[in-house]
């Protein structure tokens, strides 16, 4: 292209973001079947990609060199489909963008219906919603379906709009709508739509346009019960997030939970087996301790995970942690008992103390920021 081709090539005016992780064999696909849905729009496609070790990245660079619509933008040492999209979107300049799976599970053909429904500008957002029929729903047990009606119903309240498919990963969006959640997203997990439509200051307008969600012929899912558990992290920092941070959240329901493998572990070697009391409260105490570490090591500081000697290492600070914990714990509870405070509330306030400080403590000495 000679320079004045360049300079007159006018920008693109939708972006299409792709986030990727495994999806080598997806690419050329989508990037061809993009090009055929919609030969009338000038588009820019993203590929968002978090380092895959199938060689998306560089395969999305291939076709970038004989594509100049193709773009990547590649992440070292990261995960996280929501923040991808986020970084994607942040990355052009288009005033319409599209979030699009790159499993060719999503509809590109509806791309051009989505960006005329947008020009008009009665709404901010279209959201491709799967309609059922023909499509590939998977096979739903019972307590799944009513796990997702549960979950549609609580997303429902917190976007504050009608919209039938929430959890959607297919939608198009006005940049400035965009640029209006940004500064209130939590960035946490898959569901970026609702995410979004969630973080407005004032509910977002949305129409939507139904496709048939194809089944996934190459490469396999992410979605495991790792996200499940985002999105419960997701809710709740959407509910009182402001509040509360989640990451300390998380840290008191693996406390909480950590407190009943105690007693389950105390029960059964004390009552069960007739172990002498002082052994089976230590053996319940050193369980119950490492179950909370793994547990906040996968859960609460997933992103920080420490593993190999990282882990063992951690683990021995996590113990000394704890036992500061408890001694502060019974320090204060016995200092608010002994000024006649009612028993309960002298408890209640030693375990607080404790939760405070394991979870300030652990972020310094076991999950520090590197
Ligand atoms: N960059 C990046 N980083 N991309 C990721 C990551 C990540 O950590 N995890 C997943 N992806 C990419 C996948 O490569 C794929 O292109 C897309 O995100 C969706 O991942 P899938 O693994 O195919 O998810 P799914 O099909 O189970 O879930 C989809 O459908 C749901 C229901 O509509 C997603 O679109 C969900 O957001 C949606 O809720
Ligand atoms: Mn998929």
């Amino acid at each position: 292209m000679i320079q004045q081709d360049i300079a007159l090539a006018r920008p693109a005016e939708l972006a299409i973001i792709v986030p990727t992780f495994n999806e080598a064999a997806n690419l050329e696909l989508l990037v061809d079947l993009v090009d055929k849905a919609i030969p009338h729009i000038r588009w820019e496609l993203v590929f968002v990609d978090d380092d895959s070790p199938d060689g998306t990245a560089e395969l999305a660079r291939t076709i970038a060199k004989r594509d100049s619509r193709i773009r990547v933008l590649r992440r070292h040492n990261r995960r996280g489909l929501s923040t991808a999209c986020v970084e994607g979107i942040l990355a052009t300049a288009a005033d319409y963008v599209a979030v699009m799976d790159s499993d060719l599970q999503h509809d590109e053909r509806i791309l051009g219906l989505m960006l005329d429904r947008l020009k008009r500008g009665d709404v901010d957002l279209v959201v491709g919603s799967r309609y059922v029929e023909g499509g590939c729903v998977g096979e739903w047990s019972k307590g799944r379906a009513a796990g997702s009606m549960l979950a549609t119903r609580i997303a429902l309240k917190l976007t504050r709009t009608p919209i039938s498919d929430p959890m959607s990963g297919f939608f198009m969006i006005r940049r400035d709508a965009f640029m209006r959640s940004l500064p209130y997203l939590s960035s946490m997990g898959f569901k970026i739509l609702l995410d979004i439509a969630a973080s407005a200051p004032q509910p977002i307008k949305v129409a939507e346009v139904p496709y048939t969600f194809r089944c996934r012929q190459h490469g396999e899912s992410k979605l495991n019960s790792l996200v499940l558990w985002e999105y419960f992290e997701l809710l709740l920092d959407k509910a009182i997030g402001k509040y509360v941070p989640v990451r300390f959240l998380s840290f008191a329901l693996v406390g909480g939970f950590g407190l009943l493998v105690h007693f389950a572990v105390l029960t059964t070697l004390f009552v069960g087996l007739g172990a002498s009391f002082g052994l089976s409260q230590t053996a319940a105490t050193v369980i119950a301790i490492s179950n909370n570490f793994f547990l906040n090591n996968m859960l609460t500081y997933r992103d920080q995970r420490l593993r190999g000697r990282a882990l063992l290492w951690g683990w021995i600070t996590f113990n000394l942690v704890c036992a500061t914990g408890a001694a502060a714990n019974i320090g204060v509870a016995e200092w608010l008992f002994g000024r006649h405070t009612y028993w309960v509330f002298s408890a209640v306030a030693g375990v607080l103390v404790s939760v405070v400080w394991n979870y300030a403590m652990s972020s310094l000495f076991t999950w520090r920021r590197k």
